[in-house]
């Protein structure tokens, strides 16, 4: 359930009409609700606050880090998961405390680690024995003690796109299970680390428990490895990855999920509770935004028909990348135009460009699509591929539209170019 829904034959978002957000500010545009973002915090915030257990939500921010999202998310309590300097500094930016944030990611730069101290970062999440060695000598030199975590990999198919498993001991991520003990026992004794706990991310659109329940029992068996060698943790960081359907998947609902790991949780016993942090992107943004474009040409050929729209692989992705299916359709249902079968392709310049194949649409020359399911890795995945502007980012509140990113222009993109460029001899 979202709140782009049909009223007649006019697809809205929330109280507003979807053409009159394209008339206003053109197209592509993403459009995001409100109402859909709160919704589905609180379908993790609810069961959590049930549960009883102390936890932290922090949104991964690559999903949709739009600063007034973030914002959004942060007066809803949110705590936030970045993976670099910038993705901190939008956090800082939207009014999100560096407090309640966890770094995590496989390549953090001198720059970042000393950024992320100096904020005050809740944690760093390690994922490397080289890693930790740079983060325990920048804590030296700065004369503070680093928070951290070490993610581990526990090794567990997340039965999902190879592209985004990340638990399998062939993927770059996290320390591996069996180093995992020496490495906490290492930071423990160093001066310049506080070993916070320890964590998992197996990989994303995850449709099932199971593969959770799995790692998360991994993630389990080492805290009690660690506190019977007398070091006790106070964190457990599980990760995101909880899946949408784009298709008509079923995954599991942010409560049962939660609830399957509490379930486990409790087979445990542990004692002091450690504060469980999650780290949901996908769940929380996907079918809180739509990519609404035009229809610039119909273009059937002998082979088979095409729908050219302007919007293209540089605003949306993952269809050209992961062969990812999102459902496309029109944004007045009443138009007087056909009913083709298609595929549905942008402007840009390469075969792989696509938003769908094989489509039933209707469509007329002008007319409005909307690519539904687009409000994670959306426009955070988005380029300049062709020197395209970046579309505009428009957020719906009931009656409310407010634009929240200006569609780009091309002076933006020359801003840092130059056609006479100063000589340098190194
Ligand atoms: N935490 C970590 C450490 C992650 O690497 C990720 C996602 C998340 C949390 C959030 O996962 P989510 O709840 O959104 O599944 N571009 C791809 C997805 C890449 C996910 C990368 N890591 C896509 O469009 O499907």
């Amino acid at each position: 359930m979202d709140a782009f829904n049909y009223r007649e034959a006019n697809l809205f978002a929330e109280e507003v009409p979807v053409d009159s957000i394209a008339e206003r500010f053109g197209t592509p545009c993403y459009v995001y609700s409100v109402d859909t973002f709160k919704r589905h915090f609180t379908a993790f915030a609810d069961p959590l606050a049930a549960s009883g257990v102390p936890h932290q939500i922090c949104y991964a921010v690559k999903a949709n880090s739009n600063i007034a999202i973030l914002k959004l998310l942060a007066d809803l309590g949110s705590g936030f998961d970045v993976v670099s300097m910038g993705e901190l500094q939008r956090v800082l930016a939207a009014g999100g405390e560096a407090g309640k944030t966890i770094f995590s990611g496989v390549g953090k730069s001198v720059e970042e680690i000393r950024f992320a101290l100096e904020v005050g970062i809740e944690c760093l999440n390690v994922e490397s024995v080289a890693e930790l060695d740079r983060i325990a000598n920048i804590a030296k030199s700065m004369g503070v003690q680093a928070p951290i975590a070490i993610r581990v990999n526990p090794d567990v198919d997340a039965n999902t796109h190879p592209y985004i498993a990340t638990g399998l001991k062939e993927n770059k991520f996290g320390v591996e299970m069996g180093q995992a003990e020496a490495l906490c026992q290492q930071a423990h004794a160093n001066d310049h680390l506080k070993l916070l706990g320890v964590g998992c991310h197996i990989g994303s659109q995850l449709l099932s428990v199971e593969p959770f329940v799995e790692a998360v029992g991994r993630v389990l068996g080492l805290y009690q490895r660690l506190q019977s060698v007398g070091i006790t943790l106070t964190q457990l960081d599980f990760g995101g990855g909880l899946g949408v359907p784009y298709q008509g998947e079923e995954p599991p609902s942010p409560k049962s999920y939660i609830e399957a790991i509490v379930a486990k949780l409790a087979e445990f016993s542990l004692n002091p509770a450690p504060k469980l942090m999650f780290e949901p992107g996908r769940a929380i943004a996907a079918n809180a935004g739509i990519l609404v474009t035009r229809v610039e040409y119909l273009k059937p050929t002998q082979e088979k028909d095409f729908v050219v729209v302007d919007a293209a692989m540089n605003d949306l992705l993952r269809p050209s990348l992961y062969s990812a299916w999102q459902e496309i359709v029109p944004v007045d249902k009443a138009l007087a135009g056909e009913t083709i079968t298609g595929d549905i392709v942008g402007p840009v310049c390469e075969t792989g460009d696509f938003l769908g194949k094989e489509r039933e649409v209707l469509v007329a020359e002008g007319s409005l699509l909307a690519v539904r399911t687009a409000g994670a890795y959306g426009f955070t995945m988005s380029s300049n591929y062709n020197t395209r502007n970046r579309a505009a980012e428009v957020l719906v509140d009931g009656s409310d539209v407010m634009l929240i990113r200006q569609r780009e222009c091309f002076d933006d993109q020359i801003r840092l170019e130059t056609v006479t460029p100063e000589r340098h001899r190194l």
